[in-house]
């Protein structure tokens, strides 16, 4: 079975983007940290990043034809700010079944008011925040026990 691991705005950024919120991690390495849990798991990878919402929907959908033939382990989503506006991703989510681990690098709770509120959540299996990129192989491993 094939895992997404998806990542939106400025994700493209870690290991340079406020590092004392974010690390000192690249998406890089954060791939390789996937790609590693995949290989124990005995899971596909796909993982991407994008600043385009409408480029993240077309990746969710991607998944939901995955989902729909029974090939999809789940999707691990770092949606970054638009977690926190985005009917979109909440939609495509519900829209196509699959199940969605929400995953935030930092803990979104004891940041601004702004980053409390999830549009992704309700529509989302679970949420994995505040561990640091060692959110990701957990995410992962979650969906191989859910
Ligand atoms: C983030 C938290 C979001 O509030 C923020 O907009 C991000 C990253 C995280 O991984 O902690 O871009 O999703």
């Amino acid at each position: 079975k094939t895992v997404f691991v998806l990542n939106g705005p400025n994700l493209n950024l870690l290991g340079t983007r406020e590092p004392a919120v974010y690390g000192a991690q690249t998406l890089a390495d954060v791939e390789q940290l996937c790609r590693e849990a995949c290989e124990r798991l005995n899971y596909q990878l796909v993982f991407r990043q994008s600043n385009h919402e409408g480029e993240l929907v077309d990746w969710l959908h991607e998944a939901g034809r995955l989902h729909a033939q029974g090939s999809l382990a789940g999707v691990v989503f770092n949606a970054g700010a638009y977690t926190h506006t985005s009917v979109a991703l909440h939609d495509a989510t519900k829209g196509t079944g699959i199940t969605l681990i929400e995953l935030h690098i930092s803990n979104v709770h004891a940041r601004e008011a702004f980053r409390h509120h999830s549009y992704l959540a309700p529509a989302a299996r679970g949420v994995i925040c505040g561990l640091g990129v060692a959110g990701y192989p957990l995410a992962i491993e979650a969906l191989a026990r859910i």
